[in-house]
């Protein structure tokens, strides 16, 4: 039962994707809905039992890990986990990382690269006040951004998540980029996923793939793209004329689910096998059952032998299919 951990598609699971809260300080139209029922206390894993969970991950093999949310920063204590999570640093593990809306990353910043955090990647669809604050509802940009440059001072590398929206931030590809690149940031461009309770026509309305937003690019730069990758979904390029690296994450336009290497484990304690499926496991229960962690190691085999091929996400023919009615910050995206 120590094996490493292998899918039926012959995939090993090296990443480990956790959402610490389903709560957040901003409700993303494509991620929550205004009005969120969060889940009550109770329900949440405590921080010892992520730490048991995580690292009974580390011992079988997970070398990368993400931690999410919601907005991972917001739950209580959350510092007290990735100092914890850092002592596997080195010792099966490689990353400690975590994906943030930036807004408590002023607070945070120093601590973290004191827990050996070495990047973050923080979303951010918009470098213009007034939009930023229609699409996270009532985020505030200059709080993101001192966020982002408390993180950049601490000594993190930073990415920056964009999801690309049509007729919302078409018009910044440019500026998003100049930006980045005058502050040495990595940027990468994310395809809206169905999730969430977000009507098909909306969804349609504002589906923009980045096989455009990549042809645009082209008209403009000389891309060359790179063979490396982060171990995350992400394609990337580097723009010849700025030596910028660009990041594409292309659910849509190109499904990357055959090198998949993750799964995702909830705030409750299930794990999601992917994304784009509904299938998962509770190993909460498993956890709860017993002290002993032969149990535990048995349910996450049990769990990996049933991850699904991919997922079944397609808006193609003016049409989604593969709807998911679960909200992305349930998962951490
Ligand atoms: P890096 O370590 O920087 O490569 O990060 P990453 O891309 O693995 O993590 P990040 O949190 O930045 O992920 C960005 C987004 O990519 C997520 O929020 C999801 O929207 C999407 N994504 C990540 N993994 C998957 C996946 O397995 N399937 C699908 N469909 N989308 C994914
Ligand atoms: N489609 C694509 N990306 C999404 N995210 C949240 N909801 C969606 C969606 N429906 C992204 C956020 C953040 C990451 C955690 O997930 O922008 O970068
Ligand atoms: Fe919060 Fe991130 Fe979801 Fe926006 S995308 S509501 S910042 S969890």
């Amino acid at each position: 039962a120590r094996a490493p951990l292998v899918d039926p598609f012959a995939r090993p699971i090296s990443y480990l994707r956790v959402s610490v809260t389903d709560r957040c300080d901003f409700r993303c139209t494509y991620c929550m809905a205004e009005h969120m029922q969060f889940l009550p206390k109770k329900d949440l894993l405590t921080l010892e039992e992520l730490d048991r969970l995580c690292s009974t991950f580390v011992g079988l093999g997970v070398r990368k890990l993400r931690i999410t949310g919601g907005e991972p920063l917001v739950r209580r204590n959350i510092m007290e986990f990735f100092r914890a999570m850092s002592r596997h640093l080195g010792q099966g593990l490689d990353e400690l990382t975590l994906t943030t809306n930036g807004s408590q990353l002023a607070r945070f910043a120093d601590e973290l690269a004191d827990c050996g955090v070495r990047r973050v990647n923080v979303s951010l669809d918009t470098l213009d006040a007034a939009r930023f604050a229609e699409v996270t509802r009532w985020g505030r940009l200059p709080q993101v951004l001192e966020g982002i440059a408390a993180a950049k001072r601490a000594g993190l590398r930073v990415k920056i998540n964009t999801v690309a929206l049509k007729g919302f931030n078409e018009d910044e590809l440019f500026p998003l980029l100049d930006w980045c690149a005058g502050e040495g940031h990595d940027l990468t461009f994310i395809e809206v996923m169905p999730m969430g309770d977000m009507g098909e026509e909306q969804r349609l309305d504002q589906y923009w793939a980045l096989s455009d937003l990549r042809r645009r690019l082209e008209q403009r730069f000389t891309l060359t793209p790179l063979a490396e990758r982060s171990g995350g979904p992400a394609r990337y390029v580097r723009i010849e004329e700025t030596g910028q690296k660009i990041g594409f994450i292309t659910p849509l336009t190109h499904n990357f689910c055959e090198s998949c290497n993750r799964v995702r484990l909830t705030c409750t304690g299930e794990l999601f096998m992917c994304l784009g499926q509904e299938d998962r496991a509770d190993l909460r229960a498993a956890l709860r059952a017993s002290p002993d962690d032969a149990p535990l190691r048995a349910a996450i085999h049990e769990a990996i032998a049933r991850k699904p091929k991919g997922h079944d996400f397609d808006y193609s023919r003016r049409h989604v299919t593969g709807q998911m009615p679960r909200y992305m910050s349930h998962t951490g995206g």
